[in-house]
């Protein structure tokens, strides 16, 4: 049985300044994701820590919201078969040093804070994510 659905991803602010956005989104739509929704903006020190909220006590979470908005980031609604397991795949490991090889983490991170992209990690954090980031009629059909 086919399962297309949609996940959301965002270059994060490291991809963008280096560049990246244009072989980051080259890698996911050579792996069937289609990209239904778009947009660069940079995020507030709250929206952030809306969007991270669940790594609140996490030592690292300062850290986090700094860099997350220190500048622009692009935030996709990508859609495909499993698209919220094969986006992970796709990504590769939070820590670049981990990641497969080939994955966008590997070829383009450089570290486990400046990790380059983000995408939800189960189905319900990315319909919630997506509706965080996206109105309905900003969508694609
Ligand atoms: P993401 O949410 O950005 O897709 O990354 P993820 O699921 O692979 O990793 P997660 O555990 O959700 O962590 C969110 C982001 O926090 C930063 N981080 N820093 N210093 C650290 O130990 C550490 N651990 C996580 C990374 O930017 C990570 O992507
Ligand atoms: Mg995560």
């Amino acid at each position: 049985m086919s399962n297309v659905q949609r996940t959301y991803s965002m270059i994060k602010p490291d991809a963008v300044a280096s560049g990246q956005i244009g072989e980051i989104l080259a890698v996911l739509e050579h792996n069937g994701f289609r990209i239904v929704g778009m947009k660069m903006r940079q995020l507030s020190v709250a929206e952030a820590e809306g969007f991270y909220g669940v790594h609140r006590e996490r030592p690292f979470f300062p850290d986090l919201i700094r860099f997350i908005t220190e500048g622009p980031v692009v935030t996709l609604a990508l859609e495909r078969e499993d698209a919220v397991v094969k986006l992970r795949e796709v990504m590769g490991a939070t820590n670049p040093a981990n990641a497969a090889e080939g994955t966008i983490r590997k070829r383009f991170a450089a570290s486990i804070e400046r990790n380059c992209i983000h995408g939800s990690d189960s189905d319900e954090n990315a319909a919630i994510e997506l509706a965080y980031f996206f109105s309905a009629v900003d969508l694609a059909k």
